[in-house]
């Protein structure tokens, strides 16, 4: 009985740890050229990208640096938001393409469907200011640019992908492998870690520093207050969120093992 107990933690709790260990070395170890500074960085689950990102939200306004390797050395990676949608179709893309030039260089796109781009930008809902690239160590591609979001856009679906070749100024097709289809997660902008960070005394274990990477200093500060208003001191430290729930009984469970 108590084997497949153990085993079972055991399934639960690597993959966990391992996302932690990942996220202490990969984002955060990335050396900017001086003046490109993000408040947050995000190892992002496929393809071995990474996006690093500051939110001004009183102005709206999104900084990023997406960091990935191209599919081929004269290749591409392209990053965006699909504020109608989770997948590809939608999408308001980045694109920094290699080909054969020796820097890259960042073109948008409105991703309007399964259809080859062209070498020219199309316009995206997002304006988008201060685009540029720079190849990273290892031939990663770092795009750099700077969004103008819609007021009020805390979380939004974002997209990423790499391409192999770059053909007449316009990145050819990718490939669709699990890793390509699977590319995309939600972003959150405002009221970021502050489901799991104020977690009352949460046994502050080795899992505590991870989940507040980033730190989201500035931007988190107005979501934390938020759930509390109008509640009396111990109502707030009773109200803890589902994944600090999730987590304790987690710990819990591991204790009793
Ligand atoms: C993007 O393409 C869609 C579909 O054609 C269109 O409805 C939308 O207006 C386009 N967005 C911009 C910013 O041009």
């Amino acid at each position: 009985m108590a084997r497949p107990l153990a085993l079972l933690v055991v399934l639960l709790v690597s993959p966990v740890a391992m996302r932690a260990a990942e996220a202490a070395e990969a984002c955060a170890g990335e050396k900017f050229p001086a003046g490109r500074a993000y408040a947050n960085c995000q190892d992002l689950p496929q393809l071995g990208a990474a996006l690093h990102w500051s939110y001004d939200e009183t102005k709206s306004s999104l900084s990023v640096a997406f960091v990935a390797s191209p599919a081929g050395t004269g290749g591409w990676v392209a990053w965006g938001l699909n504020p109608t949608g989770e997948g590809m179709v939608g999408t308001q893309a980045l694109v920094a393409l290699k080909g054969s030039s020796s820097a890259p260089t960042v073109k948008t796109y409105n991703i309007t469907g399964y259809v080859p781009l062209g070498g020219a930008s199309t316009p995206i809902a997002f304006p988008a200011t201060d685009l540029a690239a720079d190849e990273g160590a290892g031939g990663k591609i770092r795009l750099y640019g700077k969004l103008q979001l819609h007021k009020g856009m805390n979380a939004v679906n974002q997209v990423w992908q790499v391409g192999y070749s770059v053909t007449g100024g316009a990145p050819d097709k990718h490939a669709f492998g699990a890793a390509n289809l699977a590319s995309k997660t939600k972003l959150v902008l405002a009221g970021k870690a502050t489901a799991i960070s104020p977690a009352p005394a949460a046994t502050a274990g080795p899992g505590a520093p991870s989940s507040s990477v980033g730190g989201g200093s500035d931007s988190g500060s107005a979501s934390s207050v938020a759930p509390s208003a109008g509640k009396s001191a111990a109502t707030t430290a009773t109200g803890v969120s589902a994944p600090a729930l999730a987590l304790l009984s987690l710990v819990g469970f591991l204790s009793m093992v």
